[in-house]
């Protein structure tokens, strides 16, 4: 059986030296939503930027069964979309339909097609009234479900998203909670906040120092008040 996810002793330094990733070894079903999660540093950004081909490290990394290489990226990419921490850098077209489109055109598809997924992609994320406005005009909280529209549109398995709750008001990140709850995709999801990780995944995966700590249970690892704050976490209330 072809896992959404296979990672096997992967390892990455920054050009500068910096070890980001040691042996990660991690392996992830479709359908599953889990939380990567650990202090600043810990390296999620890094695996999440693993996994979307855009590292060169040592070890394997398979999304779907094709590694995640350089030549395989954009195939890699198709298949698993990344939505990244700061939404201006997955919006720079002049409305946000053309950013929404901009992924299934360069997937080479038909105009029809391209419409109907752009449509439908701004539907699931509650923007349809806002197409023709440039993405600079929404709020923080809209530029994030815009980002979350672009990656939609390209019809992805597999999302990954880099702490998408970060800087949103409680009601705002209660609609993405519902929002992601509702995506039948895999679902893997960076983030230091235990209580939205709490609401959202059924299994997570601590990271400190560019290791993985911890992976099962997200009520047994999160609720392990000893194991959290050695990590510079807290339990979220929902295990507590
Ligand atoms: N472009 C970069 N060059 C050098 N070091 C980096 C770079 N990006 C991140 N790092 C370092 O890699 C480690 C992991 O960072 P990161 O993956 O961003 O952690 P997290 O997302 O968990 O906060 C940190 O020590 C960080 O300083
Ligand atoms: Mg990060």
């Amino acid at each position: 059986m072809i896992k959404a996810v296979e990672i096997e002793s992967f390892s990455y330094d920054y050009p500068d030296g910096t070890k980001a990733l040691a042996d990660i070894n991690l392996v992830i079903a479709g359908g599953e939503k889990v939380a990567i999660i650990g202090p600043n540093g810990a390296g999620k950004s890094t695996l999440l930027l693993a996994m979307s081909a855009f590292l060169k490290g040592a070890g394997t990394i398979r999304i779907d069964g094709i590694e995640a290489t350089t030549k395989n990226a954009k195939k890699v990419r198709s298949i698993l979309g990344l939505v990244m921490q700061n939404p201006d850098e997955q919006l720079f077209m002049p409305t946000l339909f053309d950013d929404v489109a901009f992924g299934p055109m360069n997937m080479g598809l038909g105009e029809g097609e391209v419409r109907s997924r752009t449509a439908e992609a701004l539907k699931t994320v509650g923007l349809e009234g806002m197409a023709k406005k440039p993405p600079h005009h929404l709020s923080g909280g809209q530029k994030r479900s815009a980002a979350i529209a672009t990656i939609l549109s390209m019809a992805p398995t597999i999302i990954t998203m880099d702490e998408p709750e970060a800087s949103l008001d409680p009601r705002t990140r209660n609609k993405l909670t519902d929002l992601l709850k509702s995506l039948s995709q895999t679902l893997i999801i960076a983030t230091c906040n235990m209580d939205f990780a709490a609401s959202l995944c059924e299994r997570a995966v601590l990271m400190d120092e560019g290791r993985i700590i911890a992976d099962g249970d997200a009520g047994k690892i999160m609720g392990d008040a000893v194991l959290m704050r050695t990590h510079g976490l807290e339990v979220p209330a929902a295990f507590s």
